[in-house]
């Protein structure tokens, strides 16, 4: 490494939380809006925040930017549901052209993807996930209230023309609603060369009627592994997910456990909401409010790295001392056991 040649921009600060970990993900909500109304997510009456407690496009722009002058180098857009915000190309060409951003991907229910895969693959998103429960349109309506799964499959296969690959489905598991289908959704991702993470219902917001509908990944995976011979992989993303590969094929089948994995230890990320509540830790309850730093210094960039620095109890360091990344800690959590 030589040491005189001036670094870019995005790699004079690196982001260390207390615990020693490094972070280089960042997972940025830009709508609490959706045009679905998923039992497990959304009330079917919903009222949204106003437009002026949600984060500008402009503001996540600068937000990002900011975490990307940190050393963030993968970003994940999501919602509710991103292609639902106007205007939202506007924001992903930007982010696209950021130097030093090289993972920028999309979470989406896919409602809007036919029309929009293309022009996102044309801005640099590198890999969509797909939130699919099951594959019969009476099913898929009634989990969503609303939702077309034609539309949703025509959306997947656009994806696929606009060059995406290894598309990730995304399958919230329920006991008695889709238990029955996890086969065939492993099966449809192998036929269309996708990839497919089952997820552990979590009992978030308070939804009235939420039945007990809960089935582990363990369960999920044993009842997998008498159709398909699944094997272990060790691949992570440094995040809840454990894979493992249909055998002939290239499919990668995860399992997202928060409830049954401990992950802590290796968390690379942290997390904003549309309004601007930056979450150092899911586990954690207090929220760093980004909005007032952005709109009471429009035109700094100084105070909003400051603010981001300081909410992650960060001791920002430069690339020549880098003991301090070479040792990282690893730490058990209390939060995470309610300590
Ligand atoms: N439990 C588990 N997964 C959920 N999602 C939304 N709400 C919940 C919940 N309560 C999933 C969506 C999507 C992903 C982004 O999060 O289905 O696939
Ligand atoms: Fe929630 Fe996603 Fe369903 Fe929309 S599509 S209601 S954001 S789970």
């Amino acid at each position: 490494m030589t040491r005189d040649a001036p670094l870019p921009e995005h790699s004079r600060d690196t982001l260390v939380d207390k615990y020693g970990r490094r972070i280089t993900y960042l997972r940025l909500s830009i709508t609490d809006r959706c045009d679905f109304r998923c039992t497990y997510c959304m009330a079917e009456e919903m009222t949204f925040l106003p437009r002026s407690e949600v984060l500008s496009l402009e503001e996540c722009l600068r937000v990002a930017t900011a975490f990307v002058g940190l050393g963030i180098s993968k970003l994940r857009i999501t919602g509710g549901e991103p292609l639902v915000r106007k205007d939202v190309m506007w924001l992903i060409e930007r982010l696209g052209a950021l130097p030093g951003l090289d993972n920028l991907v999309l979470t989406t229910n896919g409602s809007q993807l036919e029309r929009f895969a293309a022009p996102l693959k044309a801005a640099g998103i590198r890999r969509l996930n797909v939130s699919l429960d099951t594959l019969r349109p009476d099913r898929f309506r009634s989990i969503t209230r609303i939702g077309d799964v034609a539309k949703v499959l025509r959306g997947i296969e656009a994806a696929r023309a606009a060059g995406f690959r290894r598309t990730k489905l995304n399958a919230v598991m329920m006991r008695g609603i889709n238990d029955d289908e996890f086969a065939d959704l492993v099966q449809y991702a192998a036929d269309h060369e996708l990839d497919v993470s089952f997820i552990e219902e979590m009992p978030l917001g308070d939804i009235p009627g939420r039945g007990n509908t809960f089935i582990s990944s363990e369960e999920t995976r044993q009842r997998l592994a008498e159709r398909f011979p699944l094997v272990a992989s060790t691949e992570s993303s440094g995040g809840p997910a454990r894979y493992w590969r249909v055998p002939g094929t290239e499919t990668r089948v995860g399992f997202i456990s928060p409830h049954s994995h401990n992950f802590c230890d290796t968390c690379n990320r942290v997390r904003i909401t549309a309004r601007g509540e930056l979450y150092p830790c899911l586990g954690q309850n207090d929220a760093i409010q980004l909005l007032p730093v952005l709109r009471t210094h429009p035109d700094e960039a100084e105070p909003l790295r400051q603010a981001i620095i300081g909410s992650l109890g960060i001791k920002p360091f430069g690339h020549d001392f880098s003991h301090q990344m070479e040792a990282p800690q690893v730490v058990r959590f209390m939060s995470m056991t309610g300590g």
